[in-house]
């Protein structure tokens, strides 16, 4: 039977702390069980709100060196960034399968040279048709970061329809490691955890919960 208090690992996400007390913020990550750091990254176009940037990358990379950064790239053009990110400390980058496809063509070209860990991020209306057109490059990557929540902001409401889509992911995609990301709280974050869900992003639930 599954235990139901049990949840996929979580990974909490930076964006959603007090900007002026992210050391506090991460100091709390590593207080915590925590073991990894999801870094939002947003550069107005792709999505309608600016976070921060490589700079911000490296300082976590310097002072809080255990905890593993994941990387994800809400911007339009992400191959433009890519070795500053890699410099930065960044160890896993996630691409939008929504960039324009030639520029998404461009962008995993370009990760494939590069020896860095990937996946794709997946915004809630991407069908998973279009997730098939994609196939052979899906197969050679791990990871999948599935949005439940429309991407540019923390602290929304959780997309429901996202249970039926990680039941369709696992059918079509079983070898990929899912982490889904927007407006989870520890009873999504259980339910996922039936579901076979891997990881899951907790930004301002995270943040309510611990002390920082
Ligand atoms: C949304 C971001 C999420 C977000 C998670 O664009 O990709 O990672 O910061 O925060 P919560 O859990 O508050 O939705
Ligand atoms: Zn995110």
């Amino acid at each position: 039977m599954t235990d139901p208090l049990k949840t996929p690992e979580i990974i909490p996400s930076l964006f959603a702390a007090d900007p002026l007390r992210y050391c506090d913020a991460l100091k709390a990550v590593e207080r915590s069980e925590c073991r990894r750091i999801h870094l939002d990254i947003m550069d107005g176009h792709f999505v309608p709100n600016i976070s921060f940037g490589a700079s911000v990358v490296a300082a976590v990379a310097k002072e809080f060196p255990r905890l593993f950064r994941e990387i994800h790239l809400m911007v339009q053009n992400p191959q433009q960034h890519f070795e500053a990110f890699i410099k930065s400390g960044a160890q896993r980058l996630f691409i939008h399968i929504e960039l324009a496809p030639e520029v998404l063509a461009g962008a995993v070209h370009c990760l494939q040279s590069k020896n860095i860990d990937w996946g794709f991020a997946v915004n809630p209306e991407t069908s998973i048709e279009t997730l098939q057109t994609y196939q052979d490059w899906i197969s050679k990557t791990q990871h999948l970061l599935l949005m439940s929540v429309h991407p540019g902001f923390c602290g929304q409401t959780f997309i429901k329809e996202t249970y039926e889509r990680v039941k369709e992911l696992r059918g079509h995609f079983p070898h990929l490691k899912l982490c889904i990301d927007g407006g989870i709280r520890t009873p999504e974050a259980q339910r996922l955890q039936e579901l076979g869900v891997e990881s899951v992003v907790m930004g301002a639930a995270f943040f309510k919960k611990v002390s920082v």
